[in-house]
């Protein structure tokens, strides 16, 4: 058996990789119109950092598992072919800031259409648009050829910086197909894949429709986790209660589950946010304006958190951040990915150069270039309400923008630290030697509740961290939400 997987990102090149370790006597293809992309995977430093991987690439590559731009060879070739590509949100026209861009899905789906001449089973990875799978369908079929095309919906749950782990013990594994006996049969042949190493109880077969509609409803269900316990974080600063204590409280309810309440300034990733205002979009274009302003909302917390983070830290330091230091520790949307994409950090960066902060910047695995790029990139305006393009940062604010080597680096002579994601180096650092590195008096930011405030403050620190007691310097201070 052939596999030919389009979109060699983040989904495409684990996915395969673990297919490939899993099923020695199938034969898989991941390509990609991206020429560097694909010479990074064929390297020895992938495109992509994420725990593990190496080790599965290195002993598939060369085996039963290739790299290649050519796309048209190995589609036509292969008995399954798996659309992984890229579905942002649209940035322009109609349905911009709201509706899953298709652009890369449609081009996929058409090199299929135009280069096939066998039987193919085609399976949507990408995480597409409920009955995105008709439109695939039309499009395969329009000029067929006499081909007979099988879709089958097999969205990915994958987590980036665990991807490897998610693949190989999944939850679930979900394939939806068509309720007929050829659609049947398909799903079986993808079945069949993964049973190599998936229980079989954990393979869920269902209609094409819910797959689809499954994989957004989850993204979304996760979100809405992190959006009720971010919410309520800024009633625990209000009261005096600890979020951690009631997220644990609450979670310990088997009904609840402790999973996804941690708080946190606001999540961010290629995932949560796109795909709620795919599902919101959805809902609107089917007349349900109530329930899209339901989904709308987890969106509404999430912003009003981050915003909520950045006036802590301006309202804290006098109101003024002008010409001050501050450190950033952590830029990817989350630790063990050197991913960027929709990360939280920029909106936090944003707001503190507003205010004519100076940024110094570190994380693990976030080149300076690619920091320069993310910060002045063109973006869709936070309200997403129009499709007015930004130019997220000025040439007059990046001069405020530095990078830094380490965490000691990035906090020598700065006034705060705003610790803004979950990297283990961030909790193992020698916070008595950047304190005293420090402007006085030293603030301390935590965004994602990564360390102990009550040790900082033993030290000499003043902490905020999200949802828990506020100490007396903090709390004198009136802050606007
Ligand atoms: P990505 O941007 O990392 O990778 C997509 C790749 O597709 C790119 O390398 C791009 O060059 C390539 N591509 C685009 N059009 C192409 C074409 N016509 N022919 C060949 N190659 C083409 O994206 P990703 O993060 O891997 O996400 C892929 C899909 O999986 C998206 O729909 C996403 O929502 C979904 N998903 C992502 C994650 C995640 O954690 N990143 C998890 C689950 C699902
Ligand atoms: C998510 C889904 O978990 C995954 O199933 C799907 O396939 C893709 O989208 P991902 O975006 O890679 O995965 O990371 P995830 O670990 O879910 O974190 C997303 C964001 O939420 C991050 O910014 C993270 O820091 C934040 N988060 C997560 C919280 O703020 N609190 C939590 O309790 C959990």
């Amino acid at each position: 058996m052939k596999i030919c997987c389009i979109g060699a990102g983040y989904v495409g090149g684990p996915t395969m990789a673990v297919i490939a370790l899993k099923c020695p006597s199938v034969e898989v293809a991941v390509v990609d119109i991206s020429v560097k992309r694909i010479a990074a995977w064929n390297s020895n430093r992938l495109p992509i950092y994420e725990p593990g991987l190496y080790d599965i690439v290195a002993q598939c590559r060369g085996r039963n598992l290739s790299f290649s731009t050519d796309v048209e060879k190995h589609v036509s070739e292969a008995d399954i072919v798996f659309i992984s590509v890229n579905t942002p949100t649209k940035t322009f026209g109609l349905g911009a800031g709201k509706a899953a861009d298709l652009t890369y899905w449609e081009s996929a789906a058409r090199t299929i259409a135009d280069v096939s001449t066998s039987d193919k089973i085609v399976v949507e990875k990408s995480t597409v648009p409920v009955r995105t799978g008709e439109s695939l369908k039309k499009i395969l079929t329009h000029n067929s050829k006499g081909i007979n095309y099988q879709i089958l919906s097999n969205p990915e749950f994958l987590a980036e910086g665990t991807a490897v782990q998610d693949l190989l013990r999944p939850d679930r594994v979900l394939i939806g197909g068509l309720e007929t006996p050829e659609g049947k049969k398909a799903a079986q042949v993808l079945k069949d894949v993964y049973a190599h190493w998936v229980p079989e109880d954990r393979i869920i077969t269902i209609n094409l429709w819910s797959a689809e509609l499954s994989k957004l409803v989850a993204n979304a269900y996760l979100a809405q986790r992190i959006s009720s316990i971010n919410s309520i974080s800024a009633l625990c600063e209000a009261t005096g209660a600890d979020v951690s204590e009631v997220a644990r409280a609450v979670g310990k309810d088997s009904r609840v589950g402790p999973m996804y309440l941690n708080a946190s300034f606001g999540f961010g990733g290629s995932a949560f946010i796109k795909d709620i205002l795919s599902l919101v979009y959805i809902c609107k274009c089917n007349g349900l304006t109530d329930v899209a302003e339901y989904w709308k909302q987890v969106l509404k917390i999430n912003d009003f958190q981050k915003s909520r983070f950045v006036k802590r830290v301006i309202s804290s330091m006098f109101n003024t951040v002008v010409g001050k230091k501050i450190a950033v520790l952590g830029f990817a949307f989350k630790k063990d990915t050197g991913d960027t994409r929709d990360t939280p950090v920029i909106d936090v960066c944003k707001g503190l150069l507003d205010d004519k902060a100076t940024l110094s910047i570190y994380d693990p695995q976030v080149s300076e270039e690619q920091l320069i790029y993310d910060l002045t990139m063109q973006k869709l305006d936070w309200d997403r309400s129009s499709s007015n393009q930004l130019l997220i940062l000025s040439p007059t604010e990046m001069k405020q923008v530095h990078t830094a080597r380490n965490a000691y680096e990035a906090a020598e002579g700065a006034h705060g630290v705003c610790i803004l994601n979950d990297w283990d180096e961030f909790r193992e650092l020698d916070y008595r030697k950047i304190y005293e590195a420090m402007c006085k008096p030293a603030f301390i930011f935590d965004g994602r509740n990564v360390v102990d405030p009550e040790k900082l403050r033993a030290i000499g620190f003043i902490v905020y961290s999200i949802g828990k007691p506020l100490d007396a310097w903090v709390k004198s201070i009136a802050v606007a939400v």
